[in-house]
């Protein structure tokens, strides 16, 4: 059993807060990618639950056991660097089985160890070239295997795929997310890129400025973001925001943008002229001739099967993803309305979702709680929208 749990994980750096009240769980065997831009507290984050930073507060819990004070190198767990710094002198077969002979290993169970790690990862074929003859994409399998072959409890990767041009890291995602279904080892990944934490993760907690944002499977993450900046970081184009001022009584299922009237998920919360974000992802914006909310072609950037048209509106730009055959023509008028029961609404001044019929049983918006149990999540339910489940396994359909 190889449960991670981080209880009010907090970590300063003189009066720099790098890591604020931390709270998540690593189920056993999941994959867990902490998200979020340079700077946010990933990798302090990621050394603390190595051991190799000591919390100011907080514990980590590896399988039950209260850890923070443990030595790095007592807990089972493998720690991969953003650089894989293998052994260059050493012969591919020496650096994979180098962790098992500073466990003083018999000689031959290291010999059928590595053979069987490096089957595994399809490097068998190179197991007596040096390393520094090997390509990127072996290199990288070479310090996976390194890492592997120990079998860890857990495994901690920091922006592993950080120096990989944009193939060979494409290549790495599906390898590492293989890898991952095959072994299931707990796993704590660390990137600012949220494509890779989309195709890899079960669980994504966003950060920013020290603090987890949201916790959740991608998906939840992506339909029912928790803030504006979970709703911006993650997709690509980002949600639209338009902002507007307006009231909200609980059941209301409109609001008023600009004169036109927006249907949306009914309102769990009330709001009194207060300054309120209408955030729209690009899929679920449309041309519609009949809308009173206009505004003007800006441009169009083809994507084969869709296209992104950018519209420039009295709220600022608004991107809507249509199919390619959609007729775009830059400077002319279109109508814009929305796919009403996917939008999410927030709080300007506090850049927090307000809960709708959408954020139902979803994980509430925390910025000092953390992530909270998981349970949360997963016991979550979208009423009334079909297919927009919360499973967990859902993350993998992505990958
Ligand atoms: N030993 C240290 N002393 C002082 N400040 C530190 C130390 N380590 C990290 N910090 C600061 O804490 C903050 C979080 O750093 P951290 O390395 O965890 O960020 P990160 O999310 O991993 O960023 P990146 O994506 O750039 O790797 C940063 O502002 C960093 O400058
Ligand atoms: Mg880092």
């Amino acid at each position: 059993m190889a449960e991670i749990r981080v209880e009010n994980l907090h970590k300063t750096f003189g009066d720099y807060v790098a890591v604020r009240d931390s709270n998540f769980t690593v189920a056993d065997g999941e994959f867990f990618v902490m998200l979020g831009p340079s700077g946010c507290g990933k990798t302090t984050t990621l050394r603390m639950i190595a051991g190799l930073e000591l919390p100011t507060s907080g514990s980590i819990r590896l399988g039950g056991e209260d850890v923070p004070f443990n030595r790095a190198a007592a807990r089972d767990i493998a720690f991969v660097f953003q650089l894989f710094a293998l052994y260059p002198h050493m012969n591919v077969r020496r650096n994979i089985g180098f962790p098992l002979k500073c466990q003083n290993m018999p000689a031959a169970e290291i010999r059928t160890r590595v053979e069987e790690t490096a089957r595994f990862l399809r490097i068998d074929h190179l197991l007596d070239q040096p390393v520094s003859r090997l390509a990127g994409g072996d290199r990288q399998r070479v310090a996976l295997g390194r890492a592997i072959v120990r079998r860890p409890m857990a495994f901690l990767m920091d922006e592993p795929l950080g120096t990989l041009d944009t193939e060979f890291r494409d290549l790495m995602v599906r390898e590492l997310r293989e890898l991952h279904l095959r072994i299931r080892a707990t796993t704590v990944y660390v990137t600012h890129d949220q494509l890779e934490a989309m195709a890899m993760a079960d669980k994504i907690a966003v950060m920013s400025r020290g603090v987890i944002e949201q916790f959740g499977p991608p998906q939840e993450i992506y339909d029912r973001p928790a803030t504006m900046f979970v709703a911006d970081f993650i997709g690509s184009p980002p949600m639209n925001f338009l902002d507007f001022r307006g009231s909200l009584e609980p059941g209301q299922a409109a609001v008023q943008v600009n004169g036109a009237t927006v249907a949306v998920p009914a309102a769990r919360e009330a709001r009194r002229e207060a300054d309120l974000v209408l955030g729209a992802r690009p899929e679920h914006v449309r041309f519609d001739d009949a809308s009173k909310l206009r505004g003007t072609v800006f441009g169009t950037e083809y994507l084969g099967t869709t296209q992104i048209v950018t519209v420039s509106t009295a709220h600022g730009q608004v991107k809507a993803r249509l199919p390619a055959d959609v007729r775009a023509v830059a400077g002319e008028t279109v109508g814009l309305s929305f796919r009403g029961e996917r939008l999410s609404l927030f709080d300007k001044a506090s850049g927090r979702a307000i809960r709708t019929a959408l954020t139902d049983g979803a994980h509430p918006p925390s910025r000092s709680g953390g992530g909270g149990p998981p349970q949360a999540v997963e016991g979550a339910s979208l009423g009334g929208a079909p297919g927009v489940g919360s499973n967990p396994a859902a993350g993998g359909a992505h990958g």
